[in-house]
């Protein structure tokens, strides 16, 4: 996997071999974004049955274990599902046949997300004013994915369509997903990108350039309220008020019909660290009391249409979104 926490600076990879490595990466955000922490974490519970003396004293552990990194993208529980499945379908088979099972089903998974993206891209495009400019909030690309991206992949379905289309891309504080990853990824694939800071998103809203909204997100609940990176929701009421569309494109997997509303997601509080500092540089006086939720819960009503690889689903959400997930 690719080293986030070292973009844009320097491009490194980094090899895990054992699931604990696993779970170290995506709790310090070497890889991060929903759909990239549910195959990271089926490819770890792959490698941990790989390695373990005794995979079927050792499963639950190792489960558990990538269970607990982070606690608001549903995918994580879903790639460790879906390999729970397989384990317990696999039971009273020979260990290396189970073990390869398992590898493959990893791959599957990864390669899998990799198609699902392509479809978001495919439903998501027409949806793209031609001739304006797409603002997006924290990273919903290749690097949050297999590859392609939710709400990237929408915006590079649409350059692919033909459209003249440019990119306002949020920093988004305090971890910078936005300027470190998301304006990157841009760059490389020659997509015009303008980097603003998160508060000059309402100045841009209001300015008529901004033809849509489009972001992923960590968990949607089956009201389709929307849990995304933080800042999400003050992005998507202005948009509401200028009338502008806000567009979520996600994996059906990033759906979580188990919750009514979003007021049930759990919401992931990092470290004062990221606050107080930029990249380790203090910014704050020494003993400030602080707050970080990592991620915000955007009101269904707020939300024009939630794009998934099965197609667009539009309010009512309970509805549409129960429909695309049958
Ligand atoms: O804390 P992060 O960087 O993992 O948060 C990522 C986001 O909020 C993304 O928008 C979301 O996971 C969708 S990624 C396709």
């Amino acid at each position: 996997m690719i080293d986030q926490t070292r973009l844009p600076r320097e491009t490194k990879f980094v090899t895990c071999t054992d699931y604990l490595q696993v779970a170290d990466a995506i709790k310090g955000m070497i890889i991060r974004g929903a759909p990239a922490i549910g195959v990271a974490a089926a490819m770890g519970v792959a490698i941990g049955v790989q390695k373990s003396p005794n995979p079927d004293a050792d499963f639950e552990t190792i489960c558990a274990t990538l269970a607990t990194t982070r606690p608001t993208a549903v995918n994580l529980f879903w790639g460790i599902e879906r390999m729970k499945r397989l384990w317990a379908s696999l039971a009273g088979k020979p260990a290396a046949e189970k073990i390869a099972a398992m590898i493959a089903e990893a791959i599957v998974v990864k390669d899998e997300d990799v198609a699902i993206c392509k479809q978001i891209g495919a439903h998501g495009a027409p949806l793209v004013p031609d001739g304006k400019t797409v603002l997006t909030h924290c990273n919903a690309g290749a690097l949050a994915t297999a590859g392609y991206g939710t709400a990237l992949g929408v915006i590079r379905a649409a350059v692919e369509s033909g459209k003249s289309i440019d990119v306002f891309a949020d920093e988004t504080r305090p971890w910078l997903q936005g300027a470190r990853l998301t304006a990157w990824e841009l760059q490389q694939d020659n997509i015009p990108t303008t980097l603003i800071t998160d508060n000059m998103a309402g100045h841009f809203l209001r300015s008529g350039r901004i033809g849509c909204v489009v972001v992923g997100a960590d968990r949607i609940a089956a009201n389709g309220d929307v849990a995304n990176k933080i800042g999400t929701y003050s992005v998507a009421v202005l948009a509401r008020e200028n009338g502008v569309p806000f567009y979520v494109a996600a994996p059906i997997s990033t759906l979580d019909l188990t919750l009514a509303g979003g007021e049930q997601i759990p919401i992931e509080e990092r470290a004062a660290s990221e606050v107080t500092g930029v990249h380790g540089v203090p910014i704050a006086p020494d003993g400030i009391a602080v707050k970080n939720p990592a991620f915000d819960v955007t009101p269904n009503r707020y939300v024009t249409a939630i794009i998934t690889e099965r197609g667009v689903a539009r309010a009512p959400f309970t509805e549409s979104l129960a429909q695309l997930a049958k």
